[in-house]
């Protein structure tokens, strides 16, 4: 086989229909069941917007408030998952602590081994209703806190604040988390979800291709990277006294030495967006908001210092993890939660996929082309 016709990474690869979302680089659009994700963003709490990506079309107002109920029903902690949790060391990573909560609350669901439409509808907002309770109570035990019981009369991004911190947030705050997790929900084949939809297609059950699905999205080329980019910031240092130009700078000069250095710059990139992610402008806008909010305009130095650098040296573009990060650092989120933050709202995304895998299932199984040695004999 000649090498151009291997598809390594699968790049350029069409495998499947998806009626989820659309991904349009060259306008630098991504629709959600049609609808621009900006105007989501804009218009819809992150409970219309899952809504509409598990049953096709948004709510009406009995709808949504059945939903809703559904939702704040299912936030507690479950005890069990508490104690699983419990007894995993503060050294493992929270990505690793989601992964084993999904995977438990799998084992436990009732409807385990039923991947019928209804059931697989059930275990999708079970699951996602039970993920904060999850992220929150992990960074609340890495700082020796206890669990803050859900408020139902919170709204899902409230309440998740809520459970993390124990304290209620001003409105700004919550819109501009509620903005990240619409923008976050979904995203059509990226390697997370196609890992759910290769899971499902063997017939697993939804938990199992979730709890693959996180561990997909762990990794710093995927959903690691909006860890990755505070990890940059601080690698460059962040100094609250700086002006916005002097915190520039210094991140121009860095971004220079680390291009010099042949360095992959984790938030900039993306294997289908290369004139830009759609979903920047919202976040930045988000994060634009909350830098004004906190008063940390060194911050906004180190982000314009990187991206303008970038620009000019590769032209290469940030993706949707470079003005996530920042964002959730000034709320107050410890920087290995931030994937976490993803992996509750992608639960969304993940699990339409895979019910749409499971109504038109074809076993997911491509092909290799051996380069190992030629046959031989045991002597
Ligand atoms: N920093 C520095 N250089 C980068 C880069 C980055 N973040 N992203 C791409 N490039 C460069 C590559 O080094 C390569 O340069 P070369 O042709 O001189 O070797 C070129 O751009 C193409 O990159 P490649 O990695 O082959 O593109 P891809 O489509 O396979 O990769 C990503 C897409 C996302 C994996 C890649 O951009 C990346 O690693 N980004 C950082 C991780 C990240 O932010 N991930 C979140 C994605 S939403």
């Amino acid at each position: 086989m000649a090498a151009e016709d291997i598809k390594k990474g699968l790049a350029g690869v069409v495998v499947d229909y998806t009626a989820v979302s659309k991904v349009n680089p060259d306008t630098n659009s991504l629709l959600y069941r049609g609808y621009p994700v900006q105007e989501l963003a804009a218009k819809c709490s992150f409970e219309e917007v899952a809504y509409l990506l598990w049953n096709g079309e948004l709510p009406n107002e009995s709808q949504l408030a059945e939903f809703t109920a559904r939702e704040r029903a299912g936030r507690a902690l479950d005890p069990v998952v508490k104690t699983v949790i419990d007894t995993l060391p503060t050294t493992a990573h929270p990505m690793d602590v989601c992964r084993t909560a999904a995977s438990v609350l799998g084992a436990r669901h009732e409807l385990a081994e039923d991947s019928s439409p209804e059931a697989n509808m059930k275990k999708a907002i079970d699951l996602w209703a039970a993920m904060p309770a999850v992220v929150a109570y992990d960074q609340r035990r890495r700082r020796g806190q206890d669990v803050v019981e859900p408020r139902e009369d919170l709204d899902y991004s409230a309440n998740f604040l809520w459970m993390t911190f124990g304290e209620e947030q001003v409105p700004e705050v919550v819109e501009a988390f509620n903005v990240s997790m619409i923008l976050y929900a979904e995203h059509s084949f990226n390697a997370s979800t196609f890992t759910a939809r290769v899971v499902t297609s063997t017939l697993a059950d939804l938990h199992s291709a979730v709890t693959a699905a996180i561990g997909a999205l762990k990794g710093p080329l995927h959903g690691g990277a909006n860890e990755a980019v505070m990890h940059t910031f601080d690698e460059i240092g962040i100094r609250s006294e700086e002006s916005l130009d002097e915190a520039a700078s210094r991140a121009k000069t860095w971004m220079e030495n680390a291009l010099a250095q042949k360095k992959k710059v984790m938030g900039f990139g993306h294997r289908v967006y290369k004139h830009g992610d759609s979903r920047v402008p919202t976040m930045k806008a988000a994060l634009d908001k909350m830098i004004a909010h906190y008063g940390r305009p060194e911050l906004l130095g180190l982000y314009n210092g990187l991206e303008q650098a970038m620009d000019e040296a590769k032209a290469i573009k940030p993706n949707l993890d470079y003005p996530a990060g920042p964002t959730y650092h000034l709320m107050g989120f410890d920087t290995q939660a931030f994937t976490p933050l993803f992996v509750a709202s992608r639960i969304t995304g993940w699990t339409a996929h895979i019910m749409e895998q499971v109504a038109s299932n074809s076993l997911i199984r491509p092909l290799s082309e051996y380069n190992g040695p030629e046959e031989r004999h045991v002597p």
